[in-house]
């Protein structure tokens, strides 16, 4: 592991939404903090700061994480994926955000970009989840809006769609 002493601050340089960045960060700098303010990426959102409320997941080499349990300094050389990743160049959304809109699954949207992230991950790996399968990752995500029912409907509704085809179609 890079080994950094607590006061200096250091270059952090790492692939986010497929562009290399890099920016200062103080050792004890959060991956969350840094995402939003070093870099601008403030799709990710930061609510409890301590792993509860999943607002601030992105994917880190393809996984799931809390970036708020995530030094700055962890994500070095790694590829960061953000909310601002899923969506095409020109706006359009991806089968899971067209869920999301189709289904009514968010209202004020501080939850979504979290539960975005780590269901883009969970359907990666398990295209056609359960309800209960669904309700358990969901369970890793506090939302104060919507009261889940519209989210596992946009979850249920996604894995069937050309998200999930696309990628049981790749070699
Ligand atoms: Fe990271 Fe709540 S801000 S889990
Ligand atoms: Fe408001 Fe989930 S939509 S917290």
């Amino acid at each position: 592991m890079r080994r950094v002493s607590k006061t200096a601050r250091v270059r952090v340089a790492l692939t986010l939404n497929g562009r290399k960045l890099s920016g200062e960060a103080e050792p004890r700098l959060l991956l969350s903090d840094f995402l939003r303010h070093a870099l601008g990426a403030t799709g990710t959102h930061v609510g409890c700061e301590h792993g509860i409320c999943g607002s601030c997941t992105v994917l880190i080499d393809g996984v799931a994480q809390r970036s708020c349990l995530t030094l700055a300094v962890q994500a070095e050389g790694r590829e960061v994926r953000t909310v601002e990743s899923l969506a095409a160049p020109d706006g359009t959304l991806n089968p899971l955000q067209q869920a999301f809109r189709n289904n009514h699954a968010l209202q004020c949207g501080f939850c979504t970009p979290g539960i975005l992230m780590s269901f883009t991950d969970f359907l990666a790996r398990n295209p056609h989840p359960s309800e209960a399968e669904i309700r358990e990752v969901l369970s890793g995500h506090l939302c104060r809006c919507t009261g889940y029912a519209g989210i596992v409907e946009a979850i249920k509704e996604a894995s069937s769609s050309a998200l999930v085809v696309e990628k049981e179609a790749k070699p």
